[in-house]
């Protein structure tokens, strides 16, 4: 069965949002793997944004994973990936239609409320940087 790696951002968990995503994640029939609340570490931040180092937006990027807690989670499902991401919307909240959580919260681009992985590959790599093998259920 697949699995993704979704996390709610810093602005995610300040604005109380961490209830709205699992339950949209919940409601479309995912299921629940694994979930914690921590701050992200620079060295964290660092390897999960890795690909991006060499973008203009990097450093306010990792400045803003950095600022408070997220809470990153692991969801099992048919096709987790995409649907995860279509829950979510596009990743610049301007574009991201209603009825998805950018869509109806968001504006910002960095602060976009949630990350979610863009591959099988991507989702395997992340779900290993934030999570023991013993922490999936
Ligand atoms: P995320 O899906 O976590 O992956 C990279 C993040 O970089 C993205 O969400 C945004 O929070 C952030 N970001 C900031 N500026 C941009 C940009 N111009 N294009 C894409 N991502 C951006």
């Amino acid at each position: 069965m697949a699995t993704t790696f979704v996390m709610v951002k810093p602005d995610g968990v300040r604005r109380g949002l961490v209830g709205e995503v699992i339950r949209r994640m919940e409601q479309k029939g995912l299921r629940l793997k694994a979930m914690k609340l921590l701050q992200v570490s620079p060295e964290l931040a660092a390897q999960h944004y890795a690909e991006h180092q060499d973008k203009p937006f990097y450093p306010e990027l990792i400045a803003f994973i950095t600022s408070g807690p997220s809470v990153p989670m692991v969801w099992e499902g048919r096709e987790a990936v995409t649907v995860a991401r279509t829950i979510m919307g596009a990743t610049d909240p301007v574009k991201a239609l209603p009825g998805t959580l950018r869509g109806d919260y968001g504006l910002a681009i960095t602060e976009n409320i949630v990350h979610g992985s863009d591959s099988d590959a991507s989702a395997e790599r992340e779900i290993g940087l934030y999570f023991a093998p013993h922490e999936l259920v």
